[in-house]
Parts: structure tokens; C-alpha cells; sequence
């Protein structure tokens, strides 16, 4: 192969420049040409498909750069419907113009959903991407324990996971962490460290509502901010226990902090925040309201007076109140981890590519003795017998539900991520740049101004 493209789909992560930066170095080693293509599926999907050299004369562009947040080729979550063949047809035929030999989509689920019509007519392969952590399995057969459950609303059935007949084991996992995650993860934990001063001092009741659709590894993670109390959407709020467990707590310290994901349900399997529910426009649920509904809740329980006879608050409402870490946990710069494993599944991305694979994608392994590693994995063995890929369900052993926090096994898992996750220059660069002088002079200065001078057209719109 001469030449490749790569695009970066879904929503942004911290990592992405990453992984762009370690397949351009290692195409530049194997002399290989890569092309960007701007915003995801939406330059493939333009007759033009706007694009850049990522390296010109084997030599990397200089606004890529790993610590660099989000992508600088752009993201989007535009997608190619799998049965509108002359749509594909034409991508493919754009690809034959460009000279473009093999592609890179770096995404999650959903993108490796998209990836198998084009794997039909060039090579693909993915590197991975999320903040949710939700692409990978907990156990080879996982796909298998799929079943699907008819019901009258279309499509006529409903996806349910039959009892797991696997004994789990962390080193199982495929897939163990996607870049983004950790970085997450890190905002997740300071914005609960800094909410608990506040609730501290105000006796408050605070509940800090984190990202990860119906994914709970981020709440999960956020652990490390010593939360009170964590409920993760894998596992359903039993309203009167939390109520109890909030009750002992704020008697006993006069504040409590609570961190709950946006895809957190009762019982009855409701959606919390799904009060108010809309769909982007690659069809996923966009959840809003998770932490809010269960301010309600609270509000409802305990009521005004308990906390006037405290004298603690003249209100319920002035004693419980949200936050959403909301997009601030998916920009900015990397932390270590993410930056050093997105830029290894980049780079065997394009190894996998040169090696003739396709419809793959490369993933991060941990085992106990050799830590993590990158492989390669085949797409097909994250599909179900219908063909479809699912969003990785946290495991439930990770989860204590009676302490509603991580489990010893979620402890095992985390550690291995975290503990080594920021590095000496993390640290130094917020002592160098935060207050950097020259920031109050200069104006901001986007990267998408530069790139937007490198983007290139095909000449010949269809
Ligand atoms: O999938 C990543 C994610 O950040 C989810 O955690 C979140 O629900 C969603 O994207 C938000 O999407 P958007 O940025 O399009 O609002």
C-alpha cells in the first residue's frame, strides 16, 4: 500500500490526535502516505471529500500533535446507511480517485458497526476511541449471549442478554481500555474533589452527573474522587436504599456527594434522565437530566423541613443541587495513558492494514504478567448472530450494589489504568502553561485555521 486514509467518527476524545499522530509515524516509517479526511463520514459522503496530507514527503504536519485534545481533522457523527448501495458505490469509487488503498476510522461501537459494507469493497480497519469504554467485550463469546425478544413496537424485537454462562475473568476482557477513557475519567474525579469542598462547607447534597450513555466505566472510575455513593446505569437505583444510605451519611457529616451516570434507571428498567429523551443523528439516545431527576427524588423524600430543623438549608432545593462534568470531560489534553496506548493502536492500525487485514480493529490487552499490549482482533467477533455490534456493558461484579461503589474485581480493574496514568509532563505543563503571561495578550488561536489552509479537494466533483 502507497497511500491511506483515515478519518476520526462519533464524538470527540481527548486521544484522537493521538492515535492520528502514531499511525502517521508509523506510516511514515513504512513509507506510506496517509490522507485525512475532514469530519468523519461526511468528507466520504461529499463528492469533493475534503481532505489533508497528514505527511507530506514522510514527514508528519506540524499541528498534529498528540497532546493536542480532540482531533484536528475534524469529527462528526454522520454515518453510511450498510443498505444504500449506490451511496457506497460512489465512496468507493472516490476512494479509487484519491488512490487511497486502505482506511482507518478511528471510533467506537458504532463506527465498527458502519465499517463492514465498506470492508466489502476496500480495506478498513478501526482504532479505537471513547470515553465510555463501552467498545470491547468482557469474554470472547459475549456476542453469543445476545437474544433478541419480539415486541410489537418497531423493529418488531428488542435486544436482551441471556444469563452469561462464562466465568469472568479481567484478563479476558477484549479490549480492556479505550483511550479517552482515562482522561475522562480525570476530569470526572477533580470536578468531584472540588464539588465536595462546596458541599462540605454548605452542607449540601451534591450529585456530580458524569458522561457514558448506558455505560457506567467513567462513574465507575470516578471512584478515585471518593465519592459517597456512585450508581452506574449497568445497575438499578433501588430509590429507597439510596434514600436511607443519604439520610445516615448526611447526619453523620452534613454533606454527601453522589455521582451517578447519565444512563442510570430505577427499577422498573426507566431511564432517569430519559425524561426528555432525542437522538443525534447516527440514532443514539442523547440522555439529559439524569442527575436532575434524582434531585427530584430527594427533594421529594426528605423535604423542606428535615433539613429547616437541621438549620442546615431553608430548602430541600437549596440543599441538594447538580453538576454535569458534560463536555469538559471530553476535550482537552490527554493525560499519559491515553496519549501513549492511542498512539500503539494507531500505529498497529496501519500495521494491520499493511498485513492485508481488514474489517479488524486493534485493541489494548492487559494480562497479569505481561500488563497491556496491543493485538489485533477481528471485527466480526464483536458481532451478534444477526450481525449487529454491541455497546460494551460495564460488568456487574464490578459493582458492590449494597455499598454502591466498585467491587474488589472493579478495584482490580481499575488499578492497572490509573496508577500510572499521569505522567512527570502532565504535571508540568499545568505548573508552566496555566498561567502562561502570553495568554493575555495573545487571542486564541484555533488549529482548524491552519488545517483549514492544508485541505484539499477531489478535483473532479461527481
Ligand atoms: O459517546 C460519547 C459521549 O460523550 C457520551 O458519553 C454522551 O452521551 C454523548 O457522547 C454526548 O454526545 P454529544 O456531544 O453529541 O452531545
Amino acid at each position: 500500500m502507497r497511500r491511506i486514509g483515515i478519518l476520526t467518527a462519533g464524538g470527540d476524545t481527548p486521544a484522537m490526535n493521538a492515535t492520528i499522530q502514531g499511525a502517521v509515524t508509523r506510516a511514515n516509517k513504512r513509507r506510506v502516505e496517509v490522507y485525512g479526511f475532514i469530519k468523519g463520514f461526511s468528507s466520504l459522503l461529499n463528492a469533493s471529500v475534503p481532505h489533508v496530507h497528514l505527511n507530506p514527503l514522510f514527514t508528519e504536519i506540524p499541528e498534529l500533535e498528540a497532546t493536542r485534545g480532540g482531533t484536528i481533522i475534524g469529527a462528526s457523527r454522520a454515518y453510511v446507511d450498510a443498505k444504500d448501495t449506490a451511496t457506497l458505490e460512489q465512496i468507493a469509487d472516490r476512494m479509487r480517485r484519491l488512490q487511497i488503498e486502505g482506511l482507518i476510522c478511528v471510533g467506537g461501537d458504532g463506527t465498527l458497526n458502519g465499517i463492514q459494507p465498506f470492508a466489502e469493497r476496500f480495506p478498513t480497519v478501526l482504532a479505537p476511541k471513547t470515553i465510555d469504554n463501552d467498545l470491547g467485550l468482557n469474554h470472547r463469546n459475549e456476542p453469543d449471549e445476545w437474544e433478541r425478544v419480539l415486541q410489537d413496537a418497531p423493529p418488531g424485537y428488542r435486544y436482551k442478554r441471556a444469563r452469561s454462562r462464562t466465568t469472568f475473568d479481567i484478563e479476558g476482557m477484549i479490549n480492556y481500555g479505550t483511550p479517552g477513557y482515562a482522561t475522562s475519567v480525570y476530569v470526572s474525579v477533580e470536578g468531584v474533589q472540588r464539588v465536595r469542598t462546596t458541599a462540605e462547607s454548605h452542607r449540601r447534597i451534591a450529585i456530580v452527573e458524569g458522561m457514558g450513555r448506558h455505560s457506567g466505566y467513567i462513574a465507575l472510575g470516578t471512584a478515585y474522587g471518593q465519592p459517597d455513593i456512585i450508581l452506574v446505569p449497568e445497575i438499578p437505583v433501588n430509590v429507597g436504599a439510596l434514600v436511607e444510605r443519604v439520610r445516615e451519611l448526611y447526619e453523620l457529616q452534613k454533606n454527601v456527594v453522589i455521582v451517578c451516570g447519565e444512563g442510570v434507571t430505577d427499577e422498573s428498567g426507566r431511564e432517569l434522565g430519559a425524561q426528555h429523551p432525542s437522538h443525534d443523528p447516527a440514532g443514539n439516545v442523547v440522555l439529559s437530566g439524569a442527575s436532575e431527576a434524582l434531585r427530584h427524588l430527594l427533594i421529594e423524600h426528605f423535604g423542606d423541613a428535615y433539613f429547616q430543623n437541621y438549620r442546615r438549608a431553608e430548602s430541600a432545593k437549596a440543599a441538594v443541587f447538580t453538576r454535569k462534568v458534560g463536555h469538559t470531560q471530553r476535550g482537552g489534553r490527554p493525560i499519559l495513558f491515553d496519549r501513549f496506548y492511542a498512539a500503539q493502536l494507531g500505529g498497529k492500525a496501519v500495521d494491520m492494514l499493511l498485513e492485508g487485514q481488514n474489517n479488524a480493529l486493534s485493541i489494548l490487552q492487559w494480562s497479569r504478567d505481561k500488563g497491556f499490549y496491543v493485538d489485533s482482533y477481528d471485527g466480526n467477533g464483536f458481532r451478534d448472530r444477526w450481525g449487529q455490534i454491541h455497546a460494551r456493558y460495564m460488568h456487574p461484579s464490578f459493582y458492590d450494589k449494597e455499598l454502591m461503589r466498585p467491587s474488589r474485581i472493579g478495584i482490580e480493574y481499575l488499578l492497572p489504568i490509573f496508577t500510572n496514568a499521569i505522567g512527570h509532563s502532565d504535571t508540568e505543563v499545568l505548573r508552566q502553561s496555566v498561567f502562561d503571561s502570553g495568554s493575555l495578550f495573545r487571542p486564541f488561536h484555533s488549529v482548524n485555521t491552519d488545517i483549514n489552509k492544508r485541505i484539499r479537494y477531489l478535483e473532479q466533483a461527481d
